[in-house]
């Protein structure tokens, strides 16, 4: 069947195309229903069937004849060590560690807060609380203590698993220090913390509350795999929003499950057995899916990659672990490929290792550039292939399913809609729009299986957030458009999300946080275009009267709250004093055309604007603070 066929039958024949896939996975009882209603009237796939995604990941294998096949390579370049998990070991593992959280009070429908760095008992901890039928939700090793306190007091875990450091290039991150912290700052406490302790930092503990992962595992049972309903939900993962508080985004077991067994195949196109790695990390929707759980459920044999593209120890560490593992697909960031660029132009590492198992790259987290894509192409002549997909989906919308029938890339596309997503691009008034025309990226309802049912205790905010806007419809909050061809183009948020290397974050919070400052009146925190990041932040913001902090104090002072409170990663740098910001009549912020000033984009100035005199002033400010590629070609 070619792509255009399969791809109709999946919109014209949603329960078909989905109960058929369905039949791929082992299920305790097959679903009663392929889609329903809820009683909130969200869409339900798989109602009825009962089943356990960790059962789905490792029994289900070593069962069927794959106990002795690498279910997990742990790659650590940061601790110079690599050890290989066969698949009835891994079971082994998992199992014992439910047993140990089950002696915490773990029960099916609890829910486990996982804070860890790239250590493959990050994988084991998730697969051990889907083994209970325990609801996780893993919070980046990047995160201040503050973003980790919101979500335990949003999340409410009974016991938390982290470990007493991670390791970032040569440096040791003490994570013991921030857990505690934010475990005072939350109102919620976890009845349990169990930790790994690892031989780089050795973690203090807190008498009764605190548990030795080892000791724990070593003393345990195994715990047998809980029955589950399809709906049930498998994890909640947190992403940024427009606001402070970050959206849980809730993934269910059934429609997951189905979901990532078939992408594999149409999307990916390996086989169970090959050796799959998407670097990333466990902390992000690309770790749960690609790193855990659909290589697992299809059999392949992943990686946890516990480094750096670059200086662990060096830009050719990708190529090594290809080579060494004999990878056949690859998943990352652009954002890593650019700084492999960056320090490797010409590819010299690359041609020190033979990477002739990988059949193909993939890349997505955010917009890829032309410029790496064609790079890349260049120097592995393979198809390196855009997907476009959100933390909400947990899977890919847009997309080459070579799986199906390969298409020719056209540079800055991510190619056609991924079978079951009905793309449509609309405009503010909810139309539908023609070819090439601009528009919000919309997704027809009812999404495929594996997309978001709602968010955690929060359903109004999920239909505040994703459906009221159009009726009918899944707003994405990307622009964008589709060619003639049928092409999806990707061109941006139109909310106030930004991507700094492939990192999700919102300048709402970071907007929240420098207007706590006791000197500033308002700001506004834009993503400018950044060379290696993609985008970082800058923030503007206007002094209250009879307030006068100096530039420098006021851009220090706000870069020590944004890490204090969302964390190193956000990569905030500079703060720009400005005597008013440029709003519309009715007061809203044209954070827009301060972007394209900085990136310097041609940009309409709105018939709504307030004063287009302060723009002059914008334009001065980022001149004189050389900020953005229209004022300097060096980037910060
Ligand atoms: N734990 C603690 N701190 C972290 C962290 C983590 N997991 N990840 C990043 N940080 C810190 C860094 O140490 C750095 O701190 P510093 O300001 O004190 O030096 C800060 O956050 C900024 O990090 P980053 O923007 O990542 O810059 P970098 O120079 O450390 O690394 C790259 C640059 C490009 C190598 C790195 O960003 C990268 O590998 N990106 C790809 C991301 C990715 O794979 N995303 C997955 C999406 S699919
Ligand atoms: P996250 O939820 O962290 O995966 O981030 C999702 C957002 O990242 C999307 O809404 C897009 O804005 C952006 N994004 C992810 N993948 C791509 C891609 N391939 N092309 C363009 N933007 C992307």
């Amino acid at each position: 069947m070619s792509y255009a066929e399969k791809y109709q039958f999946s919109i014209d024949n949603r329960e078909a195309f989905w109960a058929e896939e369905a039949q791929q996975i082992s299920w305790f009882e097959a679903p009663k229903q392929t889609l329903s209603i809820d009683e909130k009237g969200f869409y339900r796939w798989f109602k009825g069937g009962k089943m356990n995604t960790a059962y789905l990941a490792l029994d289900y294998h070593v069962e069927n004849g794959r106990g002795d096949q690498t279910a997990l390579i742990y790659d650590s370049p940061a601790t110079k060590s690599i050890k290989k998990y066969s698949y009835s070991e891994l079971t082994k593992e998992v199992a014992k560690l439910a047993g140990g959280l089950k002696s915490l009070g773990v029960q099916k429908g609890d829910t486990v807060v996982i804070y860890m760095p790239m250590v493959p008992e990050a994988a084991i901890a998730m697969l051990a609380c889907a083994r209970l039928g325990a609801v996780h939700s893993v919070v980046f090793g990047g995160f201040a203590p503050h973003e980790l306190a919101v979500r335990i007091d949003d999340a409410k875990p009974k016991v938390m698993i982290s470990a007493s450091c991670g390791i970032e290039f040569e440096k040791v991150i003490p994570y013991k220090p921030l857990l505690d912290e934010a475990i005072q700052a939350s109102e919620h406490k976890p009845a349990h913390c169990v930790i790994l302790q690892r031989p780089q930092a050795q973690a203090s503990m807190v008498d009764i509350r605190d548990v030795d992962y080892a000791q724990l595992v070593a003393q345990s049972d195994e715990a047998p795999c809980e029955i589950v309903d399809a709906t049930d939900p498998l994890y909640i993962l947190y992403t940024s929003g427009t606001t402070g508080k970050p959206k849980g985004i809730v993934r269910d077991n059934g429609g997951h499950a189905v979901a990532m067994n078939f992408s594999m195949r149409a999307i990916y196109d390996v086989q169970p057995g090959d050796v799959y790695w998407a670097a990333s990390d466990v902390g992000w929707v690309v770790g749960h899916s690609y790193i855990v759980y659909a290589p697992l459920i299809y059999g392949c044999t992943t990686i946890m990659f516990e480094g750096k593209p670059i200086k662990t120890p060096d830009a050719g560490t990708f190529w090594r672990v290809i080579e060494e593992h004999k990878v056949k697909c690859f998943f990352t960031a652009p954002t890593a490929f650019r700084a492999i660029k960056k320090e490797d132009p010409h590819a010299e590492l690359k041609a020190k290792y033979d990477i002739s198992s990988l059949k193909a790259i993939y890349l997505a987290g955010e917009r890829c550039d032309p410029p790496t894509l064609e790079w890349l192409q260049q120097i592995t002549q393979l198809p390196i292939l855009d997907h476009w997909w959100q933390t909400e989906t947990g899977w890919g919308i847009v997309g080459n399913m070579v799986g199906i029938e390969a298409f020719p890339v056209k540079a800055g596309s991510a190619t056609k809609p991924v079978c079951g997503f009905e793309l449509k691009i609309l405009n503010e008034a909810g139309e539908e729009l023609g070819p090439n025309q601009d528009g919000y990226v919309c997704i027809k309802l009812p999404m495929p299986p594996g997309c978001l049912p709602t968010l955690w205790n929060d359903d109004d905010r999920f239909r505040t957030s994703y459906l009221n806007t159009f009726e009918g419809y899944y707003l994405t909050g990307d622009g964008g458009f589709i060619d003639q061809d049928g092409y999806v183009f990707i061109m941006g948020r139109i909310d106030d999300v930004i991507n700094v290397a492939g990192h999700r974050l919102s300048t709402g919070a970071m907007e929240e946080i420098i207007a706590s400052h006791p000197a500033v009146a308002e700001c506004a925190v834009v993503g400018i275009a950044d060379e290696l990041r993609g985008q970082r932040p800058v923030g503007f913001a206007v002094l209250k009267d009879g307030q006068n902090i100096d530039e420098n104090t006021l851009e220090q002072q706000s870069i020590a709250l944004i890490r204090e409170q969302i964390g190193a990663v956000a990569f905030y740098r500079n703060t720009i004093l400005v005597k008013r910001l440029p709003k519309t009549r009715s007061g809203k912020i044209l954070r827009k055309i301060i972007r394209q000033m900085a990136d310097g984009e041609k940009f309409g100035i709105p018939s709504t604007i307030d004063d287009p005199a302060i723009l002059n002033e914008i334009a001065q400010r980022l001149q004189e603070r050389c900020i953005g590629v229209a004022y300097t070609e060096k980037q910060v």
